[in-house]
């Protein structure tokens, strides 16, 4: 007689407060997710034009149980449903991440669950896979995000090869900078991506830094410091801004949009070319911008490369991307220590 065999489904609860978004998901074998609930912090940080750790902590410690609750509401699950517990353990704020940490230590403690932790970073490089069957590897990743601008090689979900990175400011860090800039708002990526709608991208010829020719790290900070002497006057940091006029505002946040989206494209297809690659993925909190996502699906299909970029809701900081990287470390058997801490960089 024949037995009925179904295969049995792996849920993930996953937990991410490494920044400024307090997050959970619930991912059934790290593609089908079940809910993702994002509770953003932005309005709490705005007045202060960026981050303010203390209170980013205090914010996830008060809204944590909720979103994790509504997380397994909203997936339809208990506690008995939950196979295993996903956390981010590193990179980010160190009191935000414990907040996180100590919570998922907890419920796996309590619900007599595996724990498992995961690398925020590398959950971003892996968060274009979400819901593909079969994973878009092996590709290059581009992972553009607040605190990191990365490639990466990645041929399995267990083997990830850094091939880049942020040597000073960081891909958002320069739209969150150049929007503080102009004068823009926060967080200042959107803001530019808005201006820059209504402006010509080629009306300042802002430098685009590449580094070595075979170099596959990022540096934005010239790019940034060229923007500010632009609006200010060279050497000056202040008293330029009152000329410009709306129009002029939009076609500087345009020229530097298109000098940030260049370098990524350029810095992208070198690694494509190194690495003999045919496929390209993209994620992080960059990956968001219209023109980012352009510029790299058009310069992919002109080479006739594969090309996935994370959908929008796995962009920003979210914890489906954590979940679902924690799946595959719990699936090759990881299992994560109690006594470890969360981890800065
Ligand atoms: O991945 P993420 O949410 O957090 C980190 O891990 O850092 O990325 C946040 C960054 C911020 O710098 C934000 O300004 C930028 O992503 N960002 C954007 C856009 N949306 C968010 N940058 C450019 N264009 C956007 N539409
Ligand atoms: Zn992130």
């Amino acid at each position: 007689m024949w037995a009925c065999r179904r295969r049995s489904m792996t849920t993930v609860l996953g937990i991410e407060t490494s920044c400024d978004e307090t997050a959970a998901a619930v991912v059934v074998d790290g593609r089908d997710v079940r809910s993702n609930v994002v509770a953003s912090q932005v309005d709490l940080h705005r007045k202060f034009g960026g981050v303010v750790p203390e209170i980013a902590s205090r914010a996830h410690i008060e809204c944590l149980d909720g979103v994790i609750r509504e997380a397994m509401e909203t997936a339809g699950v208990g506690s008995d449903d939950i196979d295993v517990v996903a956390v981010t353990r590193q990179p980010g704020l160190v009191g935000s991440l414990l907040i996180g940490l100590t919570t998922a230590k907890t419920l796996s403690w309590v619900w007599g669950r595996p724990l498992v932790y995961v690398d925020h970073v590398l959950a971003h490089a892996c968060s274009p896979a979400i819901g593909l069957e079969p994973p878009p590897w092996p590709a290059v990743a581009l992972i553009v995000s607040g605190g990191h601008s990365s490639l990466y090689e990645i041929r399995g979900f267990d083997a990830i090869e850094r091939l880049g990175v942020t040597t000073d400011d960081a891909a958002g860090e320069a739209f969150d900078k150049v929007a503080t800039i102009l004068n823009l708002g926060y967080p200042g990526g959107p803001e530019i991506e808005r201006a820059a709608r209504s402006g010509n991208p080629k009306a300042v010829a802002f430098p685009r830094t590449l580094l070595g020719p075979d170099s596959l790290d990022f540096s934005f900070s010239g790019l940034k410091t060229a923007v500010l002497y632009h609006v200010h006057g060279p050497g000056r940091t202040q008293g330029g801004l009152e000329r410009l006029s709306e129009q002029d505002i939009a076609d500087i946040a345009a020229s530097f949009q298109a000098a940030v989206v260049d370098v990524l494209v350029r810095k992208t297809m070198r690694a494509v070319d190194q690495r003999s690659a045919d496929a390209v993925v993209l994620g992080g909190g960059v990956a968001a911008n219209k023109a980012v996502r352009q510029a790299l699906a058009d310069a992919c299909a002109e080479r006739r490369l594969t090309f996935h970029a994370a959908p929008m809701a796995y962009c920003g900081d979210n914890a489906a991307m954590i979940a679902a990287m924690g799946y595959h470390q719990y699936a090759r058997g990881e299992r994560a220590d109690l006594a470890a801490d969360a981890q800065a960089n």
